[in-house]
């Protein structure tokens, strides 16, 4: 198939002071038909140019909200842009297909392990089953939501050695989704993108 359009959107207040995310964006925002858009960067004063933010959701295919976990949820810009950018009757709701159809991930980095992420660890949860509202606001807009890409314990992952493989497996990720030779139902079925990533890689389609 054709190449999709894949659109980064980083959500950091603190990129300059950040190990995970930073090192992410380096691995892939050199690809071809990728964009990174920064929002802090971009709106400062958290003054969210919803026009621009809506034209760039139609330019792509895939949305990618990458941002470290902030109480179990996104960095408040990241809110202010879903409150602002997929309006009622614009992105969502009756008459609203301005998304339809369009895939979306969050790439997430968490300062606790994998283990706290579970029934018996001590956020009960798993990344996933929190993210839920984030999952079903893209499912009302029509998106077709996959499994969250995590990076655990941020905090400990100092080492450029030890960030090296989540960079090596965030970029396959991004080219294989914008290339299609991403399995995505059962990406969108999985507990997350890293674990399972070379099952859920299909063979190179021929155009
Ligand atoms: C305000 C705030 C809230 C946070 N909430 C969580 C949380 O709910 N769960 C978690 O695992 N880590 C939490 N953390 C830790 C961050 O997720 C972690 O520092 C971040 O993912 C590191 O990524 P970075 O190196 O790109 O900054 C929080 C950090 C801050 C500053």
């Amino acid at each position: 198939m054709a190449g999709r359009r894949v659109l980064v959107l980083l959500a950091h207040p603190v990129l300059e002071r950040s190990r995970v995310n930073r090192r992410l964006l380096e691995a892939v925002r050199d690809l071809d038909a990728v964009t990174v858009h920064d929002l802090y960067e971009v709106y400062p004063t958290l003054a969210i140019d919803v026009r621009r933010e809506q034209r760039l959701l139609v330019e792509h295919d895939v949305v990618v909200f990458q941002h470290p976990f902030y109480w179990y949820s996104m960095p408040s810009i990241l809110k202010e842009w879903q409150d602002l950018v997929l309006e009622h009757g614009g992105a969502s709701g009756a008459g609203g297909t301005r998304l339809c159809g369009k895939i979306s991930f969050h790439a997430i980095s968490t300062g606790a392990p994998a283990s706290a992420y579970r029934r018996d660890g001590y956020n009960r949860f798993t990344v996933r089953e929190l993210l839920v509202p984030c999952e079903q606001t893209e499912h009302l807009c029509g998106m077709r939501t996959l499994a969250p890409f995590v990076v655990h314990a941020a905090l400990r992952l100092g080492s450029a050695d030890e960030l090296a493989p989540h960079q090596a497996a965030y970029r396959r990720l991004i080219e294989a989704v914008r290339d299609g030779r991403l399995d995505l139902d059962r990406a969108a079925a999985a507990a997350n993108l890293n674990d399972e990533l070379e099952a859920l890689l299909a063979p190179r389609e021929v155009a």
